[in-house]
């Protein structure tokens, strides 16, 4: 199989931790019946600044052409916010439909999570975050701007098929996931009766009354089609705490884009932070690129010293190679990453250690395979 691989290094450390994935990536890629081809795309903070371009109409058509993009970080200090937010990363993933954000939150073996008492069988739940509609569809306005009486209106969307093929997507999830073993959460009952997999849907129905009632009723009679995946519900207010003092009770969250875009932060640090957490932004039915990234962004507090933690990245990598049909090096990326966090023996700052972005690089790479 011929795959081709766009590839945005983007600003700060995102070409370092690309460098590093890719890498990984050349290393597994035999290990299924693929071939993949890079095509690298000049796209950032530098070519906007350079330029003027954010992503022209050309960059976009090659783009589309890929099987799947691998991105590192945008963001640069010269950059007013929202620019390449917006223009770039906003951009990209509603052209593609990329209506699914991945965000698997897991604690590895050998990595500390500040989380008092909890270790890796507590910490391992996935969140999946809306990604084409609520608030960031920059649906909104001003008027009488820069004056005392000054209106700005953001408005949150939510329409019935975008929240219902989020939610049908989570409990498809909580299904495959339960595969293996069902979720460790469910009690010995519920497992007697065919439960494998739990999805806890998390809104704020109590305050959000129509967008997140839609919510609630789609919730509801999707449910109702998996029989086999349990139903919970949070506000994210209560998601965030108990995130925090009963991470074991999460298998599958389905939330906002919004509310899943901050607490993916929080699931970052239960899983040992920014430099761990990697994520998907997915269009499942294939009619458009998949793009891959970690969940940090350029980090221009540690850019060009050669220190970012490259996991995040890697990790990315796997979840790429799953999506591109090469299950067995996903798996030895994930295996690799796992024997290198227990190891401990390379760590960038992040975690406590002092190797750099390229050792811990080269740690995962002799790991796989071993
Ligand atoms: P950030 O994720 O870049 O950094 C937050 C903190 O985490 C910093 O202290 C940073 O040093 C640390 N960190 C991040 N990645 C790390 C890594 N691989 N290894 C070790 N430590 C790491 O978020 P921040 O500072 O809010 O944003 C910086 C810029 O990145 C902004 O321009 C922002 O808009 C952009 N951004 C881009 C994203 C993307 O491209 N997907 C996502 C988030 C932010
Ligand atoms: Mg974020």
């Amino acid at each position: 199989m011929q795959r081709t691989l766009g590839v945005i290094a983007g600003d700060g450390v995102g070409p370092d931790v690309v460098r590093e994935g890719l890498a990984v990536l050349g290393d597994v890629v035999g290990r299924d019946d693929v071939n993949i081809q890079l095509a690298h795309f000049d796209l950032g903070g530098e070519r906007f600044l350079k330029t003027g371009e954010v992503l022209p109409d050309s960059a976009l058509d090659d783009l589309k052409k890929c099987d799947a993009i691998f991105l590192g970080a945008v963001g640069h200090p010269g950059v007013a916010p929202g620019i390449l937010e917006k223009g770039l990363l906003l951009k990209l993933r509603f052209e593609f439909q990329q209506y699914i954000n991945l965000r698997p939150v897991r604690l590895f073996s050998g990595v500390e999570t500040p989380i008092k008492g909890k270790g890796p069988d507590d910490i391992d739940m996935v969140v999946v975050r809306e990604n084409n509609e609520d608030l960031y569809v920059g649906a909104g306005g001003f008027t009488r701007k820069g004056t005392p009486e000054e209106v700005a209106i953001q408005t949150s969307i939510n329409t019935r098929a975008g929240v219902e093929r989020c939610l049908r997507y989570a409990f498809r999830l909580a299904q495959e996931r339960g595969k293996a073993r069902p979720f460790r959460g469910l009690s010995k009952d519920e497992v007697g009766k065919g439960v494998r997999g739990q999805v806890t849907m998390v809104a704020k129905t109590n305050v959000l009354t129509f967008a997140h009632d839609l919510w609630m009723r789609t919730f509801n009679e999707v449910a109702a089609d998996y029989p086999d995946v349990k139903t919970d519900y949070q506000h994210v207010d209560a998601c965030c705490m108990r995130m925090v003092v009963s991470p074991e009770r999460f298998d599958v969250i389905a939330t906002t884009n919004m509310f899943g875009d901050i607490i993916t932060d929080l699931g970052a640090v239960l899983q040992g932070g920014m430099g761990l957490a990697a994520s998907g932004n997915l269009n499942p039915e294939r009619n458009f690129p998949s793009m891959f990234e970690p969940v940090h962004g350029s980090a221009p507090d540690i850019a060009g010293q050669g220190i970012a933690n490259p996991i995040a990245a890697i990790l990315s990598v796997g979840m790429l190679l799953d999506h591109l049909g090469a299950p067995k090096g996903a798996e030895e990326v994930r295996r690799a990453v796992a024997k290198v966090l227990a190891a401990g023996t390379h760590k960038t700052p992040d975690l406590g250690g002092r190797s750099t972005t390229a050792e811990v690089g080269r740690a995962v790479r002799d790991a796989l395979g071993t």
